[in-house]
């Protein structure tokens, strides 16, 4: 446990090591983010970023590769000709057969080639299937390249359940401490999702009515419009529920209902969010049956255009895997007891749009007689993307003589208007935090394993059952169930933010 809060500062010099670097994750975030912080002259001066991948190329082909990414994520005013040349000229690349022992020689030999190798903080960012976490970490290890200042970087899923999630936990943890491993849900380094921590604490109005007194119910949303693309082939193994809710979803729900930590730090925050998980509602066979929702997208219309279904994605048409969950949950503690949390996720939705609305009680009374006019109770809308900011629901007198006529009204925190700066992207911030070895915004060992024994029932329950998932069409709000879902408790969704 952390006792003070810690400093974290920048090494010297560094050498980042992404597996997988020649992978879509690497492209189109990992190499951006990095060049964001070039540009903001954020990197250690003495640094170093290695691509290992199987493929066949040389620093000159992968640097080429990575302009070409470059040039596509990151805004045109924003490429500038010395920092391109400057952050290019810092990527190499190492075509890697993990079977093969010489390539593994030459991988060492690239990481002692420089001035002073034991001065550099090594970071391993694997970007590649979960099944190699274990086996790369020993490798590393026998080539004796794992010091104790270096970093592994794990991306999700760790896993598919939580038997598999814990035998690679066990495999990396025989390599790294726990202290060393930075488990990535990139949810937690978005602003909006880092800003709800601040509202929540830095604030005073809202913790007096943060309980199951005044809050009537929860709603969390993270709708995508895209399909599941060239992903097919993992996205048909995971599904909604282990590619979103297990995770993104959880984590948004945590920092939501998590208690005060007594500062911000390493283990303090974690330590809270833990708690939340296990204090969720466990999910038994029959909360499966009368509180999940699993949907699958049929062809329909995104943003006017037509778009083909998920077996026509995937090229058959025998797939059971869900694109779509909605699901209530409640947490099981003194402040929350009673107040459900309704999750909801899909793919080829209506609208791009990730949101927690917090929706407040009706007034015990009502104390203007003759009112005429359309009220509201209060919500408070946190806007993860794509239009970061908050929105505060209240209801106001219409201005006008004679009577009270009543209207809901909202005030309006847009980040983009009250902040004149770029939004950094989620990896920005937390591949920074890996340099710096500031754990706080990563997923500990503990909180995956909870995550995965609350979840793990849900999947057991859907594979045991002859329902296949519903069907929606594309361009919608997900299967009409999900709407029963919160109907039947008098409820609805929040579709558009009105
Ligand atoms: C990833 C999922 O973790 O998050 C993807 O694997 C999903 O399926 C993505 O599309 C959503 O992230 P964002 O930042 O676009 O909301």
């Amino acid at each position: 446990m952390d006792a003070t809060p810690a400093t974290h500062v920048l090494p010297s010099s560094c050498d980042f090591t992404v597996f997988g670097g020649t992978g879509d994750l690497a492209l189109r975030k990992l190499l951006p983010a990095l060049y964001h912080r070039d540009l903001e002259g954020q990197l250690p001066a003495d640094y170093r970023i290695l691509g290992v991948s199987m493929s066949d190329l040389d620093d000159a082909a992968w640097r080429e590769a990575v302009h070409g990414s470059l040039q596509t994520f990151v805004a045109a005013e924003q490429l500038l000709t010395p920092v391109l040349d400057r952050f290019l000229a810092r990527l190499y690349h190492l075509r890697l057969d993990a079977q093969n022992p010489a390539d593994w020689d030459r991988f060492h030999a690239l990481l002692k080639e420089r001035a002073h190798p034991e001065d550099a903080v090594r970071v391993f960012y694997l970007a590649v299937a979960p099944r190699l976490f274990g086996s790369i970490c020993q490798r590393l290890d026998e080539i004796g390249v794992v010091d104790e200042r270096a970093r592994v970087v794990l991306e999700k899923p760790i896993g598919h359940d939580l038997a598999s999630a814990r035998e690679i936990n066990e495999a990396v943890g025989r390599v790294f401490d726990e202290s060393q491993i930075f488990r990535i849900d990139h949810y937690l380094g978005k602003e909006s999702v880092q800003n709800l921590l601040v509202t929540r604490f830095a604030n005073t109005f809202l913790e007096p009515l943060w309980n199951s007194r005044w809050v009537d119910h929860v709603q969390i949303t993270v709708s995508e419009t895209v399909g599941v693309g060239g992903r097919g082939e993992y996205y048909d193994q995971a599904g909604a529920l282990r590619d979103m809710v297990q995770n993104h979803l959880l984590q948004l729900l945590c920092l939501v209902a998590m208690e005060p930590p007594t500062y911000v730090g390493r283990e303090t925050v974690r330590d809270e969010k833990v708690k939340v998980l296990h204090a969720l509602q466990p999910m038994t066979p029959e909360a499966v049956d009368r509180d999940t929702v699993r949907g699958r997208y049929d062809v329909g219309l995104v943003d006017g255009a037509p778009v083909p279904s998920y077996s026509d994605d995937l090229g058959h048409g025998g797939s059971r895997t869900e694109t779509f969950v909605a699901l209530k949950t409640e947490v099981q503690n003194w402040r929350w007891a009673g107040v459900p949390f309704y999750l909801r996720t899909g793919k080829r939705m209506d609208r791009r749009a990730s949101e927690i609305v917090v929706f407040f009680k009706e007034p015990p009374h009502s104390m203007f007689p003759g009112a005429e006019g359309v009220t509201a109770p209060n919500r408070l809308h946190i806007l993860v993307q794509p239009d970061e900011g908050m929105r505060l629901h209240l209801t106001a007198k219409e201005p006008g003589p004679g009577g009270y006529r009543l209207r809901p009204v909202s005030l309006d925190l847009s980040y983009a208007a009250a902040f004149d700066a770029r939004l950094p992207d989620a990896y920005e911030r937390l591949l920074m935090d890996v340099i710096k070895g500031n754990p706080t915004l990563f997923m500990r060992r503990d909180e995956v394993e909870a995550a995965w024994t609350w979840t793990e029932p849900v999947l057991r329950r859907w594979a045991g059952s002859p329902d296949r998932p519903k069907r929606y069409p594309a361009g919608t709000t997900g299967p009409t169930a999900a709407a029963m879902l919160l109907e039947r408790d008098g409820r609805t969704w929040q579709e558009t933010d009105q």
